[in-house]
């Protein structure tokens, strides 16, 4: 079956590292891509960030594969998100050979709460000087991130971490704790819990120590992102947004204004984002080959600068599409 992918290389440096990924993708395996236009340049021409074509596409097709936006990156990717109902924000942070990292040992896996939190949007202002936020938690998301987060890391063979911090935030915190306890029951699965707070300190310490880390919506934000200073930065991050039937796959980095266009953009992060997509597809053959590629020309290089080399991002292609 050949699957359709919606491609929307967006801005800046994503127009430059998507086309990469496509070129991967399509060494390994038979995919039916078809391009869309979302973020800043769009919305310059045509006053909307997010064309309704573009998101029909990402509903409709089996996958998408996303660069970057620039300043209207809210306006694209959250109703991207919503459009395919995607409730898991899946964000591996691992190190790898051959790349300078503060933890080599590093391999995380951060299953994030992508849909409510401190992020629902639900927010008002009670009087000029008084503004309020409603922290929204519900049974039914708590579960679907709990199930998700559990079988992953079963399929994928790690330990499980669930963070919260429901010692302060009892009501809202003490029912994504109970839920996600309550899956692990169901599923027999072992686990340990940590207050959100004390697990960035452990996580810079000894990350080697932690696996998948189910969080909440802001704490998986931050604590994912501070994950990634401890493996070699935003060059090599790949997320997943999953949803019940399709997913969105994106590089965790922004269009990068400040090296855009001179073509040494890192493409790894979003060449790995493909080899969720693959995952996704149940295609883990070739997802392993990109693995396997990706791997071996940064334990051989070239690289890019912003790993200390002086490669191009065209030669860091041609390395992959020769190793594949
Ligand atoms: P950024 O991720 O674009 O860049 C941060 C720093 O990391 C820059 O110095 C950049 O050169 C470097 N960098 C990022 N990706 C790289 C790569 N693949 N290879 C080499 N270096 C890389 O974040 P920043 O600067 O905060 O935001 C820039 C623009 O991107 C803003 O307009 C922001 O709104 C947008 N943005 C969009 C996102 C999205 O579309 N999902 C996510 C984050 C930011
Ligand atoms: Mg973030």
């Amino acid at each position: 079956m050949t699957e359709t992918i919606t491609v929307i290389p967006g801005d800046g440096i994503g127009r430059e590292v998507v086309p990469v990924a496509v070129a991967v993708l399509d060494a390994v395996g038979d995919f039916e891509f078809t391009e869309y236009d979302a973020g800043d340049r769009v919305k310059e021409a045509t006053g909307e960030a997010l064309p309704e074509e573009t998101k029909r596409a990402a509903e409709e097709s089996d996958a998408t594969l996303f660069g970057a936006a620039g300043e209207s990156a809210a306006d694209v990717v959250l109703p991207l998100r919503s459009a395919i109902d995607s409730f898991a924000n899946v964000r591996p942070a691992r190190a790898y050979p051959g790349v300078d990292a503060l933890h080599p040992d590093a391999d995380l896996v951060f299953v994030r709460e992508n849909t409510e939190g401190v992020y629902a949007g639900i927010e008002s202002d009670l009087t000029e000087e008084v503004r309020t936020l409603t922290r929204l938690i519900t049974e039914p998301a708590s579960r679907a991130i709990a199930e998700f987060g559990f079988d992953y890391a079963a399929e994928h063979d790690y330990e499980v971490t669930v963070a919260h911090k429901a010692n302060v935030m009892r009501r809202t915190d003490g029912l994504f704790l109970d839920t996600a306890e309550r899956v692990a029951d169901e599923k027999g699965a072992d686990y340990e819990t940590a207050l959100m707070d004390a697990l960035a300190m452990h996580l810079v310490m000894n990350p080697a120590d932690y696996g998948v880390v189910i969080c909440p919506n802001l704490a998986g934000d931050m604590l994912s992102d501070l994950a990634a200073g401890l493996v070699g930065g935003l060059g090599l991050l790949p997320s997943a947004n999953i949803g019940p039937e399709r997913a969105l796959f994106e590089p965790v980095h922004g269009s990068a204004p400040d090296i855009a266009g001179e073509g040494v953009a890192n493409p790894v992060a979003t060449v790995l984002s493909a080899a969720m997509c693959c995952e996704f597809l149940e295609r883990s053959e070739s997802a392993e080959r990109i693995r396997q590629a990706v791997m071996e020309v940064l334990a051989d290089g070239p690289h890019t600068p912003d790993l200390g080399g002086t490669a191009a991002t065209e030669d860091v292609e041609r390395a992959l599409l020769d190793r594949l």
